[in-house]
């Protein structure tokens, strides 16, 4: 077994951790103040070949694999989840989805600008009363002729406004269950769609969440995604991936709070004495440090299994998980070492802490995780 990460994945890594520095760093307390989209910055992104990273070139991605992946993820995640947030949709919900099961004709449509970072996609899978059970779909995709025809609104849709092609989760034969879902790829600017207000959220509010409605959208057949009915499995193993992301991002949000407690505790002076030579800081300065680094085993033990084809749905649910409730735990102490300190913005870690909060929500509540878990454990699904 070997831990060394390649030549390559130092590179990749260290161009992310520049670009975060130098890109993200001004103005993320400004964008979380005024809820403001880092557009720009996730424009630069799509140009250094981020938001497609695990395409195949051909497709106009940077076919890197998925560990380079969690490497970068980590490293933006540390400096604007709402930027990483960005990201991870868009590579491992939106470009895999559509390279793993798209048709020829659909990837070079929808994925080659998608994965050049051209456009941003969105996965528009949950709704009002279908969040973590996702197979109560209520949004309706009825056939007429060559067409679809969409009605139903989608909730806390990421990238809802500024995404230009969305992947669509629907009902099409309700008496079938999650047997008679499909998954639709649709424009945005089809008529008949409007999107909600923006979200006003204790977090990643540079991320632009909203919710979308439809009514009487017309979709193409050409544009439903695999066979009849495969929907819920598509939505099922695209988000096996996209826990991978999200993992990462809750990794990078840990390990970017832990980098500034330990900075903090070198320099604050209490009691006569640096607070880390406190052995009060210094338990806690090791319990995240051990956390965090399960939680980047994790990430990268789930990559390695994607990477290598065999099943990472076990693996991904345990890394969200793990890091998930790490990046809560670590953020929060992050700001007990910062004491009042931390309790302002100009510190970054309060921004961390509020942020690690959605990480135990999307794409599966720890709860979803721990069903996926218990599961695979008990059927060896
Ligand atoms: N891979 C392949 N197939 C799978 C699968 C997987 N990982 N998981 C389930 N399936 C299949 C099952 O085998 C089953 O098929 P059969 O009937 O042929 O056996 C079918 O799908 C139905 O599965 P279940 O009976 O297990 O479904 P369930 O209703 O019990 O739900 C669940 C299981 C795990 C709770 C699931 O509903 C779930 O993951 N919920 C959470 C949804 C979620 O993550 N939402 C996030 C939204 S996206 C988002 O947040 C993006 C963003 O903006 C950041």
């Amino acid at each position: 077994m070997n831990f060394q990460l390649t030549e390559e994945h130092l590179m990749i890594q260290k161009a992310a951790r520049d670009f975060a520095v130098s890109e993200l760093l001004p103005g993320v307390i400004e964008r979380d103040e005024k809820q403001q989209f880092p557009a720009e910055q996730i424009k630069k992104l799509g140009e250094l070949g981020f938001l497609g990273m695990m395409v195949d070139p051909k497709y106009g991605g940077s076919g890197m694999d998925t560990v380079s992946y969690v490497l970068a993820m980590e490293e933006i995640s540390k400096i604007d989840a709402s930027a990483s947030v960005v990201m991870s949709v868009n590579n491992s919900l939106v470009c895999w989805g559509l390279e793993t099961f798209g048709n020829e004709e659909q990837k070079q449509k929808y994925l080659v600008p998608l994965a050049k970072g051209e456009v941003i996609g969105a996965f528009l899978l949950s709704e009002p009363e279908a969040g973590s059970d996702a197979t109560s779909q209520r949004t309706t995709a009825i056939e007429d002729g060559d067409h679809y025809i969409l009605n139903g609104t989608k909730n806390w849709i990421t990238n809802g406004n500024s995404a230009s092609t969305y992947l669509v989760i629907a009902q099409t034969h309700p008496e079938k269950g999650s047997k008679g879902i499909n998954a639709f790829i649709v424009e945005k600017n089809s008529p008949g769609i409007s999107i909600g207000a923006k979200e006003n959220k204790l977090g990643i509010r540079g991320s632009d969440t909203h919710s979308v409605m439809f009514q009487d959208v017309k979709v193409p057949k050409a544009n439903r995604i695999g066979e009849d009915g495969f929907g819920f499995k598509f939505a099922m193993k695209t988000l096996g991936g996209g826990r991978i992301g999200i993992a990462s991002q809750a990794l990078g949000i840990a390990s970017g709070a832990y980098e500034l407690a330990l900075k903090y505790s070198k320099e604050r002076k209490a009691f006569g004495k640096e607070i880390c030579q406190h052995q009060a800081i210094q338990f806690k300065l090791a319990d995240m440090a051990t956390k965090i680094e399960c939680s980047r085993l994790l990430c990268l033990k789930a990559a390695f299994q994607k990477d290598n084809h065999l099943d990472y749905t076990l693996a991904s649910s345990m890394a969200k998980v793990f890091a998930s409730e790490t990046a809560m735990w670590v953020t929060t102490e992050a700001v007990q070492v910062h004491g009042g300190y931390g309790y302002v913005k100009e510190y970054h870690v309060e921004r961390l802490m509020r942020d690690a909060k959605i990480t135990q929500i999307y794409e599966g509540t720890s709860e979803v995780q721990r069903i996926v878990i218990s599961r695979a454990i008990l059927d060896n699904r």
